[in-house]
């Protein structure tokens, strides 16, 4: 699969079209310079260095390269190259901003909200966390177990206490677990993770909303990866139960740089309340001084921000509308189809080892043991199976990733539990292409599976 270049005549066109809008002044000259040619050709040699995220046989971590319209609006941005810290740094941009983020807040069913973009789902967790903890100083931050890690980090920089809270053998929190945790009566903010990093698991909304109202704290969604599949219309009805709920929660993370096709340096944090945008409030004597309208510096953590960023998303929001039914939800649907399809084979083949059904796009597993006599196999045998599995696929150009999970997320059978936690392959069918691809990828899969048998055998001798 080759990279895109049709499009660069659409830039052109896009380029000189925007330029009219800047004719009145004087011609200024491009400064000289000396070998961009010589250095972008260098730089293209160094980018062959990477697995091949934009294929469909890359089916490993949480990646894939943004869609063309966000690429294209990003680049041509990018020749004025707007701030969204204030108004006076990109006026077009930061309305653009409103809107795309509007769009998002709406998905989630909320017609009022404050909100904004950041550079990824790290920081827009530190904001939602910030906020909370303003809103109940002194009090803890729980976040589930398989809650992304920089959850207890960020609370660290925070100078809140952090404690996880257990997760039932699916990887989502245990509202038992949690109800207990909440009796101590010294828990400010629950962090709800809607699709965790590593399966792909929804916390149990509705159950946690039950429990705040009896427990009274602040609810956060950390949706950054699978956010966007509230518009599928594929979910497990457990799931949708969840998504439906999600805007009663008090804040909301989602990332377009992971499923809104948008590339890197764009996450999105949304508060339910409006109000929470005094507790940003702050002096910039520098800025803010064309208009008297919200400048988005005025209710963001970071100073500059990328406008391009901000085109990008609103120009593939204009071109795919987040609309159930529409174009972009069938795409995250095609996503879930081919998670659920590699899990039905792996689950109907003796080969492997596998975990619950995936409840977005995420699938794990592990190569299964063969059995050497009256020896049971074992945990950490399937690990190192998983890894050289890993090894053989990307020498057969279908690249998987691993992860370290607890083994009780494993149907293990007669596997003998020597430790806790089990490497296995984990995959990510983040494009919708991978359901086409999914018997190419199977084929492969079954190869390298072959191989890692013969070596097992030979290891044996
Ligand atoms: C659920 C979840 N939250 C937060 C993050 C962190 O997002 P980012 O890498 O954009 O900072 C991730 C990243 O994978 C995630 O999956």
């Amino acid at each position: 699969m080759s990279f895109d270049k049709q499009t660069l005549e659409i830039l052109r066109a896009a380029l000189e079209r925007m330029g009219q809008g800047f004719a009145r002044l004087p011609e200024a000259d491009d400064a000289a310079s000396p070998d961009v040619e010589g250095v972008l050709a260098e730089v293209a040699e160094r980018m062959r260095d990477n697995f091949p995220y934009h294929h469909p046989l890359y089916a490993g971590q949480m990646m894939k390269p943004p869609h063309a319209v966000a690429r294209l609006a990003y680049a041509l941005a990018m020749s004025l190259n707007p701030n969204n810290h204030a108004l006076d740094g990109g006026r077009a941009s930061s309305q653009m901003e409103k809107e795309a983020v509007a769009e998002i807040a709406r998905m989630f069913g909320w017609e009022t909200h404050l909100g904004h973009l950041v550079s990824g789902g790290t920081m827009a967790n530190l904001e939602a966390l910030w906020v909370a903890g303003q809103l109940a100083p002194g009090k803890k931050v729980l976040a589930s177990e398989q809650a992304h890690y920089t959850h207890s980090r960020i609370s660290g920089v925070l100078k809140l206490e952090f404690d996880a809270v257990p997760c039932d053998n699916r990887g989502r929190m245990d509202p038992g677990a949690l109800e207990a945790r909440l009796a101590r009566g010294d828990v400010g903010t629950v962090v709800a993770t809607m699709g965790t990093t590593a399966t792909g698991s929804v916390d149990p909304l509705p159950e946690i909303l039950t429990l705040r109202e009896r427990h009274g704290f602040r609810l956060h969604a950390d949706a950054a990866y699978g956010g966007y599949f509230t518009l599928a219309d594929n979910l497990a009805p457990e799931g949708r139960r969840a998504y439906d709920r999600l805007g009663e929660a008090d804040s909301i993370v989602i990332d377009p740089h992971k499923h809104g096709l948008q590339p890197y340096g764009c996450g999105c944090v949304l508060f339910r309340d409006p109000s929470v945008g005094r507790l940003y409030k702050h002096d910039s004597p520098y800025t803010y001084f064309t208009s008297g309208d919200l400048h988005l510096g005025e209710i963001s953590l970071e100073c500059s921000r990328p406008g391009a960023a901000a085109v990008a998303l609103w120009a593939t929001q204009r071109l795919l509308p987040l609309e159930r039914g529409a174009e972009f939800a069938q795409s995250l649907s095609k996503c879930r189809s081919a998670a659920l399809a590699l899990y039905e084979r792996l689950r109907a083949d003796r080969r492997f080892l596998v975990a619950f059904t995936p409840e977005l796009d995420i699938v794990i597993w592990a190569p299964r043991p063969a059995a050497t006599g009256p020896r049971a196999a074992r945990i950490s045998e399937c690990s190192e199976l998983s890894r050289r599995l890993f090894a053989e696929a990307a020498k057969r150009n279908l690249h998987l990733a691993l992860a370290q999970l607890p083994a009780r997320f494993f149907a293990l059978d007669s596997v003998k539990q020597d430790a806790g936690t089990l490497t296995c392959l984990r995959s990510v069918l983040m494009k919708p292409e991978h359901l086409a691809w999914l018997d190419r990828i199977w084929s492969i899969l079954d190869q390298a599976t072959s191989a890692i048998g013969s070596q097992t055998a030979k290891a044996g001798n």
